[in-house]
């Protein structure tokens, strides 16, 4: 038997003592502190999950609270020190050194006796079920979870709600995107904590194809923070796997009860709160103070959060915390808290850079469907040969041989090719289940020729699968589309969930989608595949288990840079906030950024030549992609040289500046070489930089050639004015740079 223990506080310190973790159960409720440098990060907050009533509550599934009337029966702590190496990324070796602390958690209740005949009396039930949590203390943060072994009162079980509390210690200046179930293609805010309430409304881009905002202050994670005194705090998870996405909802001065309310949004079959089976009353656990960040998980189509079976746990709860915004950007902690790869061979993975018949169709210049003559299609129904094309069709046979010359010629080694596959004429928005079948070419899109032609200069075709958010029918269909892909050589694949989820009333970001999209990159793998999936959940970093996910969206990308712009300061946050949980496919690249100057489209992109070079160093990416037309490149070939020459896998890799939505520099060892390449990007101000160069080798040379914005160069009124300098530098040297408005630069350094 297990006694409970005393309730004192157990204090759990990272290797070098600056994290410093509190545990305690406070009246019958697990509860956490930490602190930075004694500084408070979280203040007392509470951990637990709310279950839901279930109809099968009779055969076993348990709708008990793990909320309260804990004891603590067990403290285990150990130390973790080892170095691994991913397939891909920003350094060569990834160091994991953490202590670890678990709490073994204890639950006893009674239940009523069940009825008797009358006359007979039955005593009532002891039930008595534990939970783990399990804390991993870093120096630069924690991650933590519940954990539930399987026993006989702790078998299946339904989630309302997790309640996990984050009590900041102050009102925080916060970079966040609006909480949403379905998309994350938002421009990020920056307010304090106390004004997200009143900046929610605007914040939404209700144009989104798919929009569920839940509360008025609901955020997203990876969420960015900076308190008054200095510190840097990022709140995300790692590992989110067969579990719901995590989102955040703020108890503010104003907030009276923690309940969803959907604020709108084109998903209008989303079940009323109302409709969820059972669970606690509402407002049974008092809230948490203001400034408390409490967990609020994506639901299903029936406003569940979770559907578990023991053994089993959640995902990692990371905040990632410093007093040097650089420590943000080279932090691992997501990486780590995450399984080891599962792929036993992975050679079949690589790093891509890639060009693609893409930006023209998103500018609206050429399209994806390949007749206009029909109000709508069914697959099974139409004769693609007898169809009359609409002249528009961009993945046809010449117009894809020019982008294969063109990769091969500058070395890119792969070419996107969307709108291939017959179903583009009614693909969006129509609650279309069969809309996509990922194996019958168009008519002028010769399959065969066309991959033999790419492979006989070096090349391979990037495959497309958009599923339109119709996930039965891709799944359907995906063996046969990836064997296809198999028979002509194609071995990477984007996918898309553009659209409110098929079957309705399911949510982009719920376990069940959640589910899906690992199932993919599984069933990706076992064809030797890479996956980039757009739309997709946000990455909690299970690509260092499954390292064929070589990237993802889920956030705003450039396409948004014909869809109206973003901001400047855009690319200045993403590292620190989606870039936690992964790479992103960010699309970089554009240098004509009057969109007007080549087709209707009267957007522009927000940003300078030089500022679209340092993309390629400032977002980590081990795919990237080179997203302006041929032309345009071959009008400025002395700055393409660049993306020429620039790696996308790296030894090592040394934030030199940061500071969120203002700046980020980075310099990093290309792979299994001795050359150096380095990125700055700014926002609307400029920024200005002395770069010491005392990373490089000793004794060394090295051909240098900067990229710069030139003088007068602007984002908006001049972002075409670059200049590039050529000299010889060694160790020590130092590089004054200047970064116009929205601008940036590119260095390349070549040992010599
Ligand atoms: C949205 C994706 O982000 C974009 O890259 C793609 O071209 C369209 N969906 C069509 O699939
Ligand atoms: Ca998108």
């Amino acid at each position: 038997m297990l006694l409970p223990m005393a309730a004192m506080a157990t204090e759990v310190k990272s290797p070098n003592g600056n994290v410093v973790l509190n545990f305690t159960i406070d009246d019958g409720r697990p509860t956490y502190t930490l602190s930075y440098k004694g500084k408070d990060v979280v203040r007392p907050s509470h951990l637990g999950l709310e279950l839901a009533k279930d109809k099968h509550a009779s055969m076993g599934m348990n709708e008990r609270d793990l909320m309260d009337d804990f004891t603590l029966v067990k403290e285990e702590t150990s130390t973790f020190d080892e170095t691994w190496q991913p397939v891909w990324g920003e350094t060569r070796d990834i160091r994991n050194h953490y202590v670890e602390y678990v709490a073994t958690l204890l639950q006893q209740w009674r239940s009523a006796p069940p009825k008797a005949p009358s006359g007979m009396r039955l005593q009532p039930r002891q039930h008595r079920r534990e939970i783990l949590i399990r804390f991993r203390v870093y120096d630069d943060g924690i991650g933590f979870r519940y954990e539930f072994p399987q026993q006989p009162d702790l078998n299946y079980f339904l989630i309302k709600d997790e309640r996990t509390e984050f009590a900041m210690a102050g009102d925080h200046t916060a970079w966040w995107l609006p909480g949403d179930y379905d998309t994350q293609e938002q421009e990020t805010q920056e307010t304090k904590l106390s004004e997200i309430r009143n900046r929610m409304k605007e914040a939404v881009n209700w144009d989104n194809s798919s929009v569920a905002v839940f509360s008025e202050t609901g955020v997203q994670t990876s969420l960015q923070m900076k308190s008054d005194d200095g510190l840097y705090i990022n709140i995300h998870e790692a590992a989110c796997a067969d579990y719901a996405t995590m989102h955040l909802e703020l108890v503010d001065a104003e907030t009276t009860e923690l309940t969803t309310k959907l604020m709108g949004g084109s998903n209008a079959y989303t079940p009323a709160p109302s409709t969820v089976p059972g669970g606690s009353p509402a407002g049974s656990y008092p809230l948490p103070q203001p400034f408390t960040f409490v967990s609020h998980l994506t639901p299903d189509a029936t406003g569940l959060k979770g559907a578990m079976q023991t053994p089993c746990e959640t995902p990692w709860r990371t905040i990632i915390v410093s007093d040097d915004a650089r420590d943000m950007l080279s932090s691992n902690l997501i990486l780590n808290l995450n399984e080891p790869c599962k792929l036993e061979d992975t050679s079949w993975i690589h790093p891509t850079k890639y060009c693609g018949v893409w930006w023209e169709m998103i500018v609206g210049k050429s399209s994806w469907n390949y007749t206009d003559e029909f109000p709508s299609i069914k697959l099974d129904n139409i004769d693609w040969k007898k169809v009359k094309p609409n002249g528009r069709h961009a993945a046809n046979n010449e117009k894809v041989k020019r982008y294969i010359d063109f990769a091969a010629k500058n070395g890119l080694d792969q070419v996107l090719v969307e709108g291939w596959n017959v179903g583009w004429e009614d693909w969006a928005n129509m609650w279309k289940r069969d809309v996509f079948d990922f194996q019958t070419p168009y008519p002028d899109f010769d399959i065969q020729m066309l991959n033999d032609y790419a492979h006989s200069k070096g090349v391979k075709i990037l495959m497309h699968h958009e599923t339109s958010s119709s996930t039965q029918n891709y799944e359907r269909h995906m063996e046969k589309a990836f064997q296809l892909m198999n028979k002509y050589g194609y071995d990477a694949v984007k996918t898309g969930y553009v659209g409110d989820i098929i079957p309705r009333g399911d949510h982009h970001y719920s376990q069940s989608m959640n589910n899906h999209y690992l199932y993919v990159v599984k069933e990706a793998a076992k064809h030797h595949i890479m996956v980039n999936a757009h739309e997709a959940t946000r990455p909690t970093g299970l690509c260092r288990t499954y390292p064929n996910l070589v990237g993802n969206e889920s956030a705003r990308g450039t396409e948004y840079e014909a869809f109206g712009g973003s901001r400047p300061d855009h690319t200045c946050i993403l590292p620190f906030t989606r870039l936690q949980g992964g790479p992103m496919d960010y699309t970089p690249g554009i240098f004509v950024t009057r969109l007007n100057t080549w087709s209707d489209n009267t957007s522009w992109a927000r940003i300078t030549i030089a500022g679209s070079l340092a993309l390629y160093l400032t977002m980590y990416s081990p795919l990237q992609m080179a997203a302006d037309l041929p032309e345009h490149y071959e009008q400025f070939d002395d700055a393409f040289q660049f993306i020429r020459d620039v790696a996308c896998d790296w030894d090592e890799s040394i934030y030199l500046e940061a500071e969120p939505a203002d700046y980020i520099t980075v310099a990093r060892k290309a792979k299994g070489t001795d050359n150096w390449f380095i990125g700055g990007k700014c926002d609307e101000n400029g920024h200005k930089t002395n770069i010491k160069l005392d990373f490089l080798d000793k004794g060394k040379k090295y051909d240098c050639t900067i990229y710069a914005d030139a003088k007068g160069a602007h984002y908006e009124t001049n972002p075409q004015a670059y200049t590039i300098t050529k000299r010889v530098v060694k160790q020590g040297d130092v590089l004054k740079l200047t970064e116009a408005p929205g601008g940036g630069f590119a260095v390349s350094l070549m040992a010599k």
